[in-house]
Order: structure tokens, then C-alpha cells, then sequence
């Protein structure tokens, strides 16, 4: 049946389904799997996590995905105005709107710090690439320099407070640059050129660390299952993750969803998204874990494994400083096409909604997202006593970066996910659902299930131990 809302005019749209396909793996595929997976697997106990993380992104973070880019694709607009389309279509009250108007704030706050992060990347590709140039091909990185040295390079990063702000700086100032460009020249273009460069660098180290690194114990560890590390607290960490991986909760995968074209089937689509993103996930571990093994460094590194430990084992590795650098400048990829994507749902906002020129949102969003992307590089080292939500006891003695980080992932999030799946699965109109969905049988019932009952109820828990632990 007619679903209602075609193209409409002034709105841009994915130039084929492969291109929306790498704009949202590239959205998904981020600083998440390399930087978050790893570390969050390393810290809960490796192959308990893993088995957990796949069962929530099945169960859990497949549904939510086909449910956001629904109601994009349906109303073709930002994500706020295709929600009020979706539910004026399904004589709902337009109010739902609220869902994905508190989802692009926080595409908007994750956006800030995750450019903070991403400058962290710019500067080892820094260090590197100078490294490579002083010592030259062969060799581990690094040479003749004592290990605590290297070790003492994120530390000295961090206490550098205007080098932090510059870089988050710089690299938000590139993410604007691709999304002032719009969907087709701009988003999409990053997409499809780095996403399969992003590929190739990261085949060539996984297979590079298989054969020079532990790969056997780094496969033991990822994948033995003990149940006894399953704990509340392991699962909590797996929803979670699963989630930031996928993008969802916070309307990017919305606003990518309105730019698909209705003959797209967006539950093969979504298949496709969700396959990948915890291929990489995997594939990372693979990759990460062989090296640190190799190098006999501790799993549980937490965020200082990708930037504190792996620089110390591509100093004992052959070719070490130009697989560092290859290393860096494929995260950086990875990172970019993710920050797009979270820069792109407040812009298209702002810009259909106020009626303004692409390139004059994104320049208000990206000033908006500089100013708290500067406090949260500085709460590293000059505001480091600054706890913006002290007065909440879940976030005292919480720094700026980690309360934006913390807000974004205990309650918009799962908040977000929630009213998504009671809006998709009991107040929109169920013949207009069907007919986005392209899932059919047993799959489209399974489907419906999983969005009516088991999401919001998993995420109504995650939701209370989150704000209660
Ligand atoms: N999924 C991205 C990553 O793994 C992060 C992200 C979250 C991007 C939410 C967009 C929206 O790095």
C-alpha cells in the first residue's frame, strides 16, 4: 500500500541504495568498535560479553535500527518533522515529535565530545607519521625510547589543555566541512571514499596482527564463554554498547533513514547495517587484542588500551611505526563518517526548521558543539574540578566530558529507544509500518514482538539500573 509521503521537493536523497548503505555503516562504524569495543569487552571479561553484545544486537539493537530508519524513510524529513508525519498519518498526536527532538540534542552533546576524541586520533597520527619519518621503514616504532615514555604520551596530551581544544577543534572543523556540503557531495562522498579505504587498512592489520601478534590466545579470549562473568553489570555494559555502536537513540539513523528511496526494503537494509557494524566490532577485537597480547599488556586497559597500550606494542612489532600510522588514519576514517552523522541530525533540523541555508546550520550547530567541545577537552586538565551536574548524586565528582557522556548513554538513549518502539509498535498506524518494513512471515511477527514487548521492557531495566547503580 501507498505509504504516503514520496520525495519532496528540496529534499535530497541517497544517489543508490549502496550509498546509503556505507553512509550508514559509516555512521555505526566508529570510534565505537574500535576504540569503545575493545576496551568494554577487555574490562567485562571478554568472551561473556562478546556472546551477550551479539544476543543485544539481535534482539535489541536490530529492531530499534529497522524502527528508526521507518520512520525517516516514511516521513522524509529531520527527525523531529518525520515523526509528526508518521503520527498525523496515524491520527496520533503530533507530541511523539518530543522523542526525536530530545534525540538530535543528543546527537548535538555526543557530537562535542566525540570530536574531542577524535582529536586524540589526529594526534597519534601526529606522533606517528613523525616517528615513521625520524626512524624510517623497518623496525618497531619508537626505537631506543624507553616504553614508559610512549606510555606517558596520552597523559602529556591530556594535561596540554590548548593542543586538546585545538585538535577537537580541527577535527569538528572537518565534519562541518563534509556536512555544509549536503547528502550527496558531501556525506555521501566521505562514505564511499573512506568507508572502503577504511576496509582495506583494517583487513591488512587484522591479518597483520594475526601473524605477528597472539592471535590464538586473543581468539580464546574473545570467544570462551564463562557464565560466570555474566553479571548484571556485564549485560548493562553490552545494551549499552550495542547501542552507541548502532548508532541509535539519538535520531542520526532517523535522518539517515529520510534520505532512502522508498524502493529501498529497509529490513534487509537494516540486516546489512547491523552485520557489519559487529563484524568490525569483532574484527577490531581481533585485531587489538593479538597485539596486546604479544606485547604482554594488561586486557583491562579500559580507554587507555587503543591509546596508551598499542603504542607500546607497535614499538616491539615490525614496520611498527607505519602500522601505527595505518592504524590511526583508519580509525580516523571510521571516526569521521560517525561524526558526520551525528553532526547531520541537528543540522537538517535546523535548517528545515528555521528555513536556513545548509551551510548557515551547520555553522550554528558546529559553533554550538565547539564551545562544549572546548569545556570538555578542558576537563582533562584545567576544569578537571568542574562537575557541571554535581548537585545530581549519579554524577557527582563527574567531570564535564564524562556527565555529557554519562547523560547521552543513561538517559537519552535508552529514553529515546523507548518512545521508539511504543510509538512504532503501538501508536503508529500498523498497515503503514508494514509497508515500510519489507519484512514478511514469521520475520515481520518476530519483528513486531520484538518492538512491542521485549525492547522497551529490556530498556525500561537498563533505564532503572543505569540511573540507579
Ligand atoms: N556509532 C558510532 C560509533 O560507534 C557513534 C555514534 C553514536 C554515531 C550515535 C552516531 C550516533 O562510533
Amino acid at each position: 500500500a501507498a505509504a504516503g509521503s514520496g520525495a519532496r521537493a528540496g529534499h535530497e536523497n541517497w544517489s543508490s541504495r549502496s550509498a546509503f548503505i556505507l553512509a550508514a555503516v559509516g555512521s555505526a562504524v566508529g570510534l565505537g568498535n574500535m576504540w569503545r569495543f575493545p576496551a568494554e569487552a577487555g574490562e567485562n571479561g571478554g568472551g561473556a560479553f562478546v556472546l551477550f553484545y551479539i544476543f543485544c544486537v539481535l534482539l535489541i539493537g536490530l529492531p530499534v535500527l529497522l524502527s528508526e530508519v521507518l520512520i525517516g524513510r516514511h516521513g522524509q524529513a529531520n527527525a523531529p518533522e518525520s515523526v509528526r508525519r508518521l503520527a498525523r498519518d496515524s491520527k496520533a498526536s503530533e507530541g511523539w515529535s518530543v522523542l526525536a527532538s530530545m534525540g538530535v540534542f543528543a546527537a548535538f552533546l555526543i557530537l562535542s565530545f566525540y570530536c574531542v576524541v577524535g582529536g586524540w586520533v589526529v594526534y597519534y597520527i601526529g606522533v606517528f607519521a613523525s616517528d615513521l619519518f625520524q626512524t624510517g621503514l623497518s623496525g618497531g616504532a619508537f626505537q631506543g625510547r624507553d616504553p614508559e615514555e610512549i606510555k606517558a604520551l596520552m597523559p602529556g596530551l591530556f594535561a596540554d589543555g590548548t593542543l586538546m581544544a585545538g585538535l577537537n577543534l580541527g577535527f569538528l572543523g572537518v565534519t562541518m566541512f563534509f556536512v555544509a556540503r549536503g547528502v550527496s557531495s558531501g556525506i555521501e562522498w566521505v562514505a564511499v571514499y573512506l568507508m572502503p579505504l577504511f576496509f582495506v587498512l583494517f583487513l591488512a592489520i587484522t591479518i597483520y596482527g594475526a601473524f605477528t601478534g597472539n592471535f590464538a590466545e586473543a581468539v580464546a579470549y574473545l570467544f570462551t564463554f564463562d557464565f560466570s562473568k555474566l553479571t548484571g553489570e556485564v549485560m548493562l555494559a553490552a545494551v549499552g554498547q550495542a547501542f552507541f555502536s548502532l548508532s541509535l537513540g539519538v535520531a542520526g539513523m532517523m535522518t539517515y533513514g529520510a534520505y532512502a528511496n522508498r524502493d529501498t526494503n529497509l529490513g534487509e537494509t537494516s540486516g546489512i547495517i547491523a552485520g557489519a557494524d559487529t563484524a568490525v566490532a569483532l574484527l577490531a577485537g581481533l585485531a587489538i587484542f593479538p597485539i596486546v597480547f604479544a606485547a604482554g599488556l594488561s586486557t583491562n586497559a579500559g580507554p587507555g588500551l587503543m591509546f596508551e597500550s598499542l603504542p607500546i606494542a607497535f614499538q616491539q612489532m615490525p614496520f611498527g611505526s607505519a602500522i601505527g600510522l595505518a592504524f590511526f588514519v583508519m580509525i580516523f576514517f571510521a571516526a569521521l563518517t560517525s561524526s558526520v552523522s551525528l553532526l547531520e541530525a541537528p543540522t537538517a533540523y535546523v535548517f528545515e526548521k528555521f528555513k536556513l541555508a545548509r551551510p548557515v546550520a551547520t555553522i550554528i550547530v558546529g559553533a554550538g558543539a565547539a564551545v562544549l567541545g572546548v569545556l570538555s577537552a578542558l576537563s582533562f586538565n584545567d576544569l578537571a574540578e568542574f562537575y557541571p551536574l554535581g548537585f545530581i548524586p549519579l554524577f557527582a565528582e563527574t567531570n564535564f566530558f564524562d556527565t555529557l557522556d554519562g547523560v547521552t548513554a543513561k538517559l537519552f538513549m535508552p529514553i529515546g529507544a523507548i518512545l521508539t518502539c511504543i510509538f512504532v509498535g503501538w501508536i503508529a498506524d500498523a498497515r503503514l509500518i508494514d509497508s515500510e518494513n519489507g519484512l514478511d512471515g514469521a520475520l515481520h511477527k518476530l519483528w513486531r514482538a520484538l518492538v512491542r514487548f521485549v525492547c522497551p521492557i529490556v530498556l525500561a531495566v537498563i533505564l532503572f539500573v543505569g540511573l540507579t547503580s
